[in-house]
């Protein structure tokens, strides 16, 4: 949605009008890459115009310059609950300082571009967000900018500063993960039960990673050598080949890749080769085609008539990139090393909630995590990147060692001791709520309730042993519910109805925070439903006073959700 179109408008005529054309700038924020796929996919168009354009993750930009820009689009996800993604966080805080005046970007024409997905309640909100924001601040006169770059330079030493420190402490990021050795690959999972589960320990002496409860693990999983193989095998590419990379005007040299490089470095550790491929990778094989009727149809699927063919080609059945060039056989050969990196896009990192606390396991980090495999209408069936990675690798047979960092999550526990915490996580949601309980022991804090729902006693019930040495000492109340173990489902749900009086008291007269995690997409919205019950059975609410009561503790951060699908 154009703020003032008047340059907006040189870019959709082409510019050629024009003596002296702005730069256009695409600033971006992505948390899983498709952001930044459109950004690309932007700067293309533009350089097609020949207009000079630049994209940049929005973390990567000098906000100061911001004021002397006339034309950028933002492109914005958003993630998690209404959160920015990672690589604009900075730029985030910065943007809503209550210091910065009302017409402070009275020179900027900009458009905002929002990517999200409408199954969530706060849908697109960072885009929304910064649309309402960036009005803010471009309407109105120009009487403050002046005062406006004072504060900006002022502002900025401030955040630079923030960001120092960490720097000086090497604080593992992306750019300089932790190689942390995997100790332990346990499968939780009876061996005759449908899902692999694996509980997995990393050993990170050494590194100065720190966590609380509630914090997640970034991981970035390498393809399988197999699919390395037959890419190779595809491109006629020997993967012992080494390249040095340049720099080009639009394109930084990525940071991850050592120089010289291997060609199976490249496509083991870098090229996203397994994900089911966008828009733009199909308009840009189109360009590799030797063969008239695969350029063709790479075209209508790159498209806007050709998008309802190409979800059920690709993204239904969750068709792979690698399997897309195996199906254009004759695009491969004119398809060179040194167009790889702008065909496919780096492997994205994966977030794992932590399950153990450094408290009562100091230099050790563990995670829970479910090994995606699924049918689609492909007769080979669908694997998870990471998870399959990560559950290929056995210490058994020597020194693993995957590179990672931690983040902040979203999840916070309380750190009174009295507050007491209840807490809902089916299946795998059960994880950080392993993370809270190690931490809230070590503290002395042991009014923990947790509701855990599995298929079946015997076959997913994890940790079990760990949950009844923390009953027997007091430090737990345990709901559990086994789906599948009778006749009828009883999910975690009907568990919290039928301890309304409990959980009541807890939350009324003791102040609780009730944490729903898991990755169900109904639960988190069925366990919201039984609380309210709650609330209106054992409280004598409205169903109306029951929801703003539910709003209200969301607001306070006694009511938190960390869901993932
Ligand atoms: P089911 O697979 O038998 O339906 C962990 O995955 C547990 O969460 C399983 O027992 C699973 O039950 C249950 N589950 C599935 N959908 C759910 C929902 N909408 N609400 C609560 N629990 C659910």
């Amino acid at each position: 949605e154009p703020i003032k179109t008047q340059n907006m408008i040189a870019v959709y005529c082409g510019g050629c009008a024009f003596m002296s054309l702005p730069t256009l700038l695409v600033l971006y924020g992505s948390q899983t890459g498709t952001a930044q796929d459109t950004a690309q996919r932007i700067v293309r168009q533009a350089l097609r115009r020949r207009l000079q354009v630049q994209a940049l993750p929005l973390d990567n930009y000098n906000v100061v310059n911001l004021i002397s820009e006339s034309l950028v689009v933002f492109v914005c996800a958003t993630t998690g609950q209404g959160e920015p993604p990672d690589n604009m966080k900075n730029f985030w805080r910065f943007l809503f300082r209550k210091s910065l005046p009302v017409g402070s970007l009275c020179q900027l024409d900009c458009a905002i571009v929002g990517l999200g997905d409408s199954s969530y309640p706060k849908f697109n909100f960072v885009a929304k967000k910064l649309h309402k924001r960036l009005l803010h601040l471009v309407l109105y006169s120009f009487f403050f900018s002046y005062t406006w770059i004072f504060l900006l330079l002022v502002s900025s030493e401030k955040t630079d500063d923030r960001l120092r420190i960490p720097a000086e402490q090497t604080v593992q990021s992306h750019s300089c993960p932790f190689p942390a050795r995997m100790v332990s690959n346990r499968r939780v999972t009876d061996a005759s039960h449908f899902q692999d589960v694996r509980h997995i320990e990393f050993d990170i002496t050494g590194s100065n990673i720190e966590f609380a409860a509630g914090d997640v693990v970034v991981i970035r999983p390498c393809n399988a050598p197999e699919d390395v193989q037959q890419f190779c095998q595809l491109l006629g590419l020997d993967p012992e080949a080494t390249f040095i990379l340049r720099a080009t005007d639009n394109s930084a040299v990525p940071t991850r890749l050592p120089q010289p490089c291997t060609v199976r470095h490249l496509v083991e550790s870098y090229l996203d080769i397994a994900a089911v491929p966008r828009r733009s990778f199909f308009e840009l094989l189109s360009t590799f085609a030797t063969n008239e009727l695969e350029r063709d149809k790479l075209l209508e699927f790159s498209s806007a008539a050709g998008q309802n063919e190409l979800h059920s080609y690709c993204n239904q059945p969750r068709r792979t990139a690698l399997e897309v060039l195996a199906d254009f056989p004759h695009t491969t050969s004119e398809l060179k090393v040194d167009y790889l990196l702008d065909l496919f896009p780096d492997i994205q990192p994966r977030f794992f909630s932590i399950a153990s606390s450094l408290q009562a396991q100091p230099h050790r980090l563990h995670i829970l995590v479910a090994v995606v495999h699924y049918k689609t209408k492909l007769y080979k069936p669908r694997r998870g990147l990471c998870s399959n990675w990560l559950a290929s690798l056995d210490p058994a047979q020597g020194e693993m060692y995957v590179p990672l960092w931690v983040k902040k999550g979203s999840l916070k526990f309380p750190k009174e001791k009295d507050t007491p915490v209840i807490m809902v996580g089916p299946g795998t949601g059960v994880a950080p709520f392993r993370s809270a309980l190690q931490e809230r022991i070590a503290e002395g804090k042991t009014a923990n309730v947790l509701f855990f729902g599995c298929r079946s006693v015997h076959k997913d019930f994890y940790f079990r042993s760990e949950w009844e040495e923390m009953m027997e000492a007091g430090h737990l109340t345990l709901f559990t519910a086994f789906s599948r173990d009778q006749e009828d489902k009883v999910y975690v749900q009907h568990r919290v109805r039928e301890n309304a009086g409990l959980l009541w008291d807890l939350i009324a007269n003791k102040s609780a925070c009730f944490y729903i995690a898991g990755n169900a997409k109904q639960m988190p919205a069925s366990v919201s439903d039984a609380l309210k019950e709650v609330f209106q059975q054992e409280g004598g609410m409205s169903a109306e006073e029951a929801e703003q009561m539910l709003v209200t503790m969301e607001r306070t951060s006694r009511l938190q959700c960390e869901t993932w699908s």
